[in-house]
């Protein structure tokens, strides 16, 4: 055991008190309800961004980000209790570095830990002793121990005795309604029992349920293990769904008549493919470090295989539906409605509609889209997408030859659209059985 420093009892001490001065690095849909949740339970937070507009949106007292609430942030900045900066000076004399930037992955599928790197370069010469660095980016486990604390280590100080280091993965999920950063279980894993003590101290001083676990790296692996969970789930049930369409079976009834049973089963649900910034990335993380040890993971690379052929699958399914009407893709006009990642949130980056919307492009069909919650598609995808941005008007509706349902948002009304169209394609399910002329996928 590591002889404990009069820093750490230091640091120990504002953290029980919640006077230790905390900042995010990151002000995304991760970072920014971190901090907010921090703030409000007393800590003094400072947010660290690049990106300037999240900074002066948190500083004119709005959220950056769908889930949290300008009240919330008006609040704390009228407390004073929250403040944001670009500049990476203002991370002087802080005892908690909380790291959620991105982790992309490269072109070509590699993990792209390099924000993480800049980040931690970024906060290394304001390290002192007594302090504590976690890490909540989703990454391959061996991340925190050999990619960020050799960084951290530059500062002079000495792991588990006056800087402490720990992962610690986040599990918000943008959108949900029950389930939020404030009321999410946290997983604590540190570099040493000294670190992982120290972090489970600190979200034990704002959250209900913290669970420490033995290491960082089970820390890392278990949050790429819940992901990756349910990107293999979506690709079964997506090949399911292909299965069910060739022998005339209705996948939706299949899974709810699964779902009967009280034990052993969790229903997934299959679509135009699987999107997001998590689920799709994740299991690539996970891939690449086995592949690195020598280990070729088949589940992850077909589930994969099976969730990106999906967008085509759904353009052939549309090209027979049209068929049995004597219609041709090309020149039919289509109506995609929903084109972010999921239900009820704003982001369209990375969304299988994207996906989908570009094949029936090529296939010479026009589209437009309708989307509450987007003003125009993302244009960084990759090829160049021109449907544009309808409105649920009599014009649209007398344009349309068919409707085609991308996205469940709540806020869409099935029954009236599916009357208002000649007909509807529906890749999740949202309005099945409620009119003759819509076919499910
Ligand atoms: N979005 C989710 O639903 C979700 C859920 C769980 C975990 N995660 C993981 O959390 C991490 C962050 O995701 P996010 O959705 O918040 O990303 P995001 O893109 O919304 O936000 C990340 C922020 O980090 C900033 N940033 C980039 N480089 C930086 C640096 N050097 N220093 C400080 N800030 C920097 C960016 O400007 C951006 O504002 C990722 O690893 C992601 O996989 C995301």
């Amino acid at each position: 055991m590591s002889p404990i420093s009069s820093s750490s009892a230091v640091l120990c001490e504002k953290l029980q008190h919640r006077t230790a001065k905390v900042a995010v690095l990151g002000l995304g849909y991760v970072g920014t309800p971190l901090a907010i949740h921090l703030a409000q339970s007393g800590y003094a937070v400072t947010g660290f961004d690049p990106q300037v507009s999240r900074v002066n949106a948190i500083n004119g007292g709005r959220s950056p980000v769908q889930d949290v609430d300008n009240h919330a942030v008006l609040t704390l900045r009228a407390g004073g209790l929250l403040h944001a900066t670009a500049d990476s000076e203002g991370l002087a004399e802080h005892d908690v570095f909380i790291l959620c930037v991105p982790t992309p992955l490269t072109d070509s599928k590699q993990p792209d830990v390099s924000y993480i790197e800049q980040a931690a370069d970024s906060l290394v010469d304001h390290l002192r002793p007594g302090c504590l660095v976690i890490l909540e980016s989703t990454t391959y486990p061996g991340t925190t121990d050999e990619l960020l604390l050799p960084i951290l280590q530059r500062s002079g100080l000495t792991p588990e005795v006056d800087l402490f280091v720990a992962f610690s993965p986040e599990r918000v999920d943008p959108g949900n309604a029950s389930f939020n950063t404030g009321n999410i279980p946290k997983l604590v894993g540190g570099i040493g029992p000294a670190s992982t003590e120290m972090a489970t101290t600190l979200y034990r001083s704002f959250l209900t349920q913290v669970f420490p676990v033995s290491s960082a790296r089970v820390a890392e692996m278990a949050k790429l293990h819940e992901n990756t969970f349910r990107a293999i789930n979506i690709g079964y049930v997506n090949e399911l769904a292909v299965v069910c369409n060739t022998l005339g079976i209705d996948v939706w009834e299949v899974i709810d008549a699964a779902g009967t049973k009280p034990f052993g089963f969790m229903p997934f649900y299959p679509g135009p493919g699987i999107g997001g910034h998590c689920i799709p990335l994740d299991p690539h993380y996970l891939a690449w470090r086995a592949r690195k040890a020598g280990f070729v993971t088949r589940f992850i690379d077909l589930a994969d295989h099976v969730n990106s052929q999906m967008p085509k699958y759904i353009v052939t399914r549309i090209a027979e539906s049209l068929n049995e009407h004597g219609r041709a893709i090309r020149g039919s006009r289509i109506l995609a409605l929903g084109v972010t990642y999921k239900p009820d949130v704003d982001d369209a980056r990375e969304s299988p509609a994207l996906d989908v919307i570009h094949e029936l492009e090529r296939r010479g069909a026009q589209v437009r889209f309708v989307d509450p919650y987007v003003q125009a598609l993302p244009q960084d995808h990759g090829p160049v997408l021109n449907a544009q941005k309808a409105e649920l008007t009599d014009d649209t509706f007398a344009w349309t030859d068919m409707a085609l349902i991308l996205t469940n948002h709540s806020s869409f009304d099935w029954p009236d659209i599916s009357a208002r169209v000649p007909r509807v394609f529906d890749t999740r399910g949202a309005a099945r059985n409620i009119a003759m002329n819509v076919t499910s996928l």
